[in-house]
């Protein structure tokens, strides 16, 4: 019989567990996750991960990403960085929303079908509401109605089911608002008129996104890497500039960048373009847009205000949240107009603290979660918990 004390290892392995358990104190907003949940359906081929961040502000809401990962462990690491963000985006949105994430590993063209979604509500049921799931890469309004027949924790769904749709709507609308509140910061008033702003694909949100601009007066210049993409945009606005790829955006003398395709826009390269070829504020869709820890840093050291990604693509999680309640598009598009202000306090904090937008993000986002997760220490007659 081995000896459980000495086939005990002596110290914690380091690597994806540590990352789970974190090592700070703070609960409301420390590193780590509450709980990462493996889910396996032998029957289906399920394999999925729901990973919760924080319940520090409510239930954890976050989209399923049906991705074909190179390993589990992709998987896993994507689901952690992924509800870590959601945390924060869902705390600056002023969302009563915790962060979570849940990844399904697959082929969304080819290992996607009923059984398999069913089988991965019902892991989600078996979280009894602290984590709700939405739309993400690879999953579709269409996929969220049929995870609804199995559990009710499930935002997101189609206009027939009282979903709230297509969420890149709100999230273009969003994005918009926090390129405005760049402006003000930048150039005193509120608009893009007159400006020259460069759109990095012109996807869902994207092409929106150029609608809005266009709209507001400025000279739009766009690239995607999809003919149908650009061509759809070209269709609505004739006047738009379109250039062969990024590297050309970069050099296209632009006020405003604004990526819009893949996360990891902003390296040491694309930030010495922009600074090079003039351009003075970033604010676009794509998540996770700084490529490594310290761009947030030569973005500002070059004069380059970085309106953060997570706070001014929020128009969508906005909308999906808002269905919870009963979808009202006004009543959600209002909320999305707030980012406006949002953008511009944390603009205000950071020059207070001279610190980089990014940073002052984060710590209000922190400050948030603190605060109000605090407010459970206040008890209620009759509520046994929480
Ligand atoms: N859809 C939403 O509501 C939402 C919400 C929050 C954040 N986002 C983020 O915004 C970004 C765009 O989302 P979307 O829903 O519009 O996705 P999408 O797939 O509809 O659009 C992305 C576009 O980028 C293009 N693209 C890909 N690689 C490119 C490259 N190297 N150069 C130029 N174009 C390239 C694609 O061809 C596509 O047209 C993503 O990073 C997404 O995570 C989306």
């Amino acid at each position: 019989m081995t000896d459980v004390q000495t086939a005990a290892p002596t110290h914690s392995a380091p690597g994806v567990l540590g990352r789970i358990f974190g090592n700070s104190q703070d609960g409301a907003t420390g590193d780590g996750h509450e709980q990462v949940v493996l889910c396996h359906d032998r029957s289906s081929g399920l394999k999925a991960i729901i990973a919760i961040h924080s319940t520090a502000l409510g239930p954890a809401l976050g989209g399923t990403r049906f991705f074909p990962y190179a390993s589990e462990e992709a998987a896993l690491e994507d689901a952690l960085n992924l509800s870590r963000g959601m945390s924060y985006k869902n705390a600056l949105a002023g969302l009563d929303l915790g962060g979570g994430k849940a990844v399904i590993i697959g082929d969304p063209n080819k290992d996607k079908n009923e059984a398999m979604l069913r089988a991965y509500g019902r892991f989600v049921e078996s979280l009894r509401g602290r984590y709700i799931t939405a739309c993400d890469v690879g999953t579709y309004v269409q996929d969220m109605d049929v995870i609804a027949r199995e559990t009710e924790f499930v935002t997101g769904r189609s206009p027939e089911h009282g979903g709230a749709g297509d969420s890149s709507i709100l999230t273009a609308f969003g994005v918009f608002q926090g390129m405005r509140a760049s402006a003000q910061a930048r150039w005193g008033q509120p608009t893009l008129r007159g400006k020259r702003v460069g759109v990095a694909g012109v996807g869902k949100v994207g092409h929106y996104l150029v609608g809005h601009l266009v709209a507001d007066g400025a000279t739009v210049v766009i690239t995607d890497v999809s003919e149908a993409a650009v061509n759809r945009v070209r269709a609505a606005h004739p006047e738009v500039e379109v250039v062969a790829d990024t590297a050309a955006l970069l050099q296209a003398k632009l006020d405003v960048y604004a990526p819009c395709a893949l996360g990891g826009a902003l390296t040491d390269d694309s930030v010495a373009a922009l600074g090079e070829f003039g351009t003075v504020i970033v604010c676009g869709a794509a998540n996770n847009q700084l490529a490594h820890p310290g761009v947030e840093k030569d973005l500002a050291d070059r004069g380059i205000l970085y309106a953060p990604d997570y706070l001014v693509n929020s128009g969508g999680v906005i909308q999906v949240a808002d269905e919870i309640d009963g979808f009202n598009f006004e009543r959600a598009k209002n909320k999305a107009t707030r980012i406006f202000d949002t953008t511009l306090e944390i603009f205000t904090r950071a020059a207070a603290d001279g610190v980089p937008p990014a940073v002052a993000a984060d710590r209000l986002a922190e400050k948030r979660m603190r605060e109000i997760s605090a407010l459970r220490s206040v008890l209620l007659p009759g509520a046994r918990r929480g």
